[in-house]
């Protein structure tokens, strides 16, 4: 699960970086443990973590990874009274949900946190579709949007493009022989919400494309103020260049590139 993994503790870094401190974690359909893995890394040890999954054998993976957690196993289409938690989670799970069950449960796991939501999803086109359905039930349902947008207007992402974001993962030999892959790396790619339930103030930008870097210019593409652009920052603005030198896809980016090119 090296892909799921590097997708929640990037999520989760940035989840981190928004919410108040997290103590407590629901991970919803948690499978062999990848999200409540990385809120260990990120959150510390000592998190209190309760895994739940309807399939049991996932849970003896996870049980070995995490052996203080606390595993509930049930079907989430039928269980309504979830336990509360700081933080729940919702990776890669929406999508073997009914749609009808989708809508329940994350109303359930919205009813159930006390500080903030996530989800987490595959950087695929349909899966978006899903991401901005969820988007607006928790926004209809008073949620506050912590992360990647920087508003909570109308997503600016015009079909056929979607939001999505990739972290590099390094493989192992095993890795690469269960993937039946050569390349030494892959890309996990992934969309994600992160919903606070108390106000904050929005993320000034996202990145919502891996930089280019071009001589003496780097062009980044930032969803901010309802539209998606890409600003040209030069070498002639020491600062912003520093720090889009540094900038990576997914990042909040707070700079105002001096020549925007065409909106995409
Ligand atoms: C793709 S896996 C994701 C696992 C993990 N969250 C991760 O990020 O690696 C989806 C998980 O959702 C669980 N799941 C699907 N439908 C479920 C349901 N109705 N009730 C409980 N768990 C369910 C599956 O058993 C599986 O472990």
């Amino acid at each position: 699960m090296p892909g799921t993994y590097a997708a929640a503790m990037h999520v989760l870094a940035e989840t981190a970086q928004r919410l108040p401190a997290i103590e407590t974690v629901l991970d919803l359909g948690a499978g062999t443990g990848a999200a409540s893995l990385a809120c260990q890394s990120v959150f510390g040890s000592e998190v209190r973590l309760s895994l739940l999954d309807d399939d049991s054998a996932l849970f003896g993976e996870a049980k070995a990874i995490l052996p203080d957690a606390t595993f509930i196993q049930t079907d989430l289409a039928t269980k309504k009274d979830l336990p509360d938690a700081d933080l729940v989670i919702l990776g890669y799970c929406l999508g073997e949900l009914s749609e009808t069950d989708r809508t329940a449960v994350l109303e359930r796991a919205w009813n159930a946190s006390l500080k903030g939501l996530v989800i987490i999803e595959p950087g695929t086109s349909p899966a978006f579709s899903r991401i901005l359905l969820m988007r607006d039930l928790l926004l209809k349902l008073g949620g506050h949007l912590a992360a990647p947008c920087p508003n909570s207007q109308a997503c600016p992402i015009q079909s056929p493009d979607w939001c999505h974001f990739a972290q590099r993962v390094e493989r192992s030999a095993i890795h690469r022989r269960l993937k039946q892959g050569t390349m030494g790396y892959e890309d996990e790619k992934f969309s994600y919400l992160v919903f606070s339930k108390t106000p904050l103030e929005p993320a000034p930008g996202r990145i919502v494309r891996r930089p280019v870097h071009k001589p003496r210019l780097i062009e980044i593409c930032v969803c901010q103020q309802q539209k998606i652009s890409v600003q040209c920052v030069t070498k002639k603005d020491k600062n912003q260049f520093r720090a889009a030198r540094h900038a990576n896809w997914g990042d909040a980016w707070a700079g105002d590139g001096k020549a925007d090119l065409p909106t995409l």
